[in-house]
């Protein structure tokens, strides 16, 4: 099974170069994945003329099953809205069938409207629970912002506000991949039986400690997981294999005592408060 993960487009930015854009289209194509991510930063702005043209040059990858989270570009200037406009819902739970693999996706808008700082947000955990239950080969989640820092991108700033939180979800929920973009530098992190794999910029000269545009290819065969980065019309590198399953001890996914989803209410469940739980409330006021 392949998995094409390019993130931070950037149409319309000063530094965004469409033919490098076009070059990783071909390239990408070229591989014929099983799926296609598309990790956030689509837009530079959120502006009403960078949607449809972002929308424009995206819809020449050839992939059956495509998959796109905002990021906090495309949500400036209520670029949220025209994001749904352009691209759909936000926020998706997909199961998938990719080379015989039954996939379960989620993936989630961790941005929010003009700030740079990402959040997951607790009223989504049982929704984000929900998605990865019951059977599956392989277990996805993508969101734009980063859940550890990366190296290389100087001062650490803008990580999931809620991080620690999500990777204890994540990793309870047996999830195996996590993709994710936002610091424009290429990077793994195997962390707690999950492979956190951060994608750079793929068609701009934004670039930090690693100088060039890329995107990944993620390679998931035979027990193991493979990301190989690609600058598009360059050189390609590998960035690890790595084996599937860890060691109970190692992975740890049932030794976290603080978080637990089923606690939390799902904004679309709330109903109304218990005449109990008002009181503590009432008598303060
Ligand atoms: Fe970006
Ligand atoms: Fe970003």
């Amino acid at each position: 099974m392949l998995v094409a993960q390019l993130s931070d487009v950037h149409v319309g930015g000063s530094r965004y170069r469409e033919e490098l854009l076009r070059t990783a289209i071909e390239e990408v194509n070229a591989a014929e994945p099983d799926l296609v991510v598309i990790g956030g930063d689509l837009t530079d702005d959120g502006y009403p003329d960078q949607y449809p043209l972002a929308a424009q040059e995206l819809s020449a990858l050839r992939c059956p099953q495509t998959v796109r989270v905002p990021g906090n570009h495309d949500a400036r200037n209520v670029g949220y809205l025209r994001y749904e406009d352009a691209f759909g819902a936000r926020d998706s739970r997909l199961r998938l069938q990719c080379a015989g693999q039954d996939v379960a996706l989620v993936a989630v808008d961790s941005s929010k409207p003009d700030l740079d700082e990402g959040e997951i947000g607790r009223e989504h955990y049982r929704w984000i629970e929900e998605g990865f239950a019951g059977e599956a080969d392989l277990r996805i989640f993508v969101c734009h912002h980063h859940l550890v820092p990366v190296p290389g991108t100087g001062r650490e700033r803008n990580q999931v506000l809620d991080a620690g939180d999500v990777l204890s979800l994540l990793r309870q929920c047996g999830v195996d991949l996590v993709l994710s973009g936002h610091r424009h530098v290429p990077y793994v992190w195997p962390i707690a039986g999950m492979l956190l794999v951060h994608s750079g910029t793929v068609s701009t000269l934004r670039t930090r400690g690693f100088p060039h545009p890329a995107y990944n290819l993620v390679t998931v065969a035979d027990g193991r997981i493979a990301v190989e980065l690609c600058i598009p019309g360059g050189g390609r590198q590998s960035l690890g294999s790595y084996p599937r399953d860890w060691p109970a001890e190692l992975s740890a996914r049932d030794a976290d005592p603080f978080v637990r989803a089923a606690r939390g209410v799902s904004l679309a469940d709330a109903g109304p408060t218990p005449p109990e739980a008002e009181q503590p409330h009432s008598s303060r006021r």
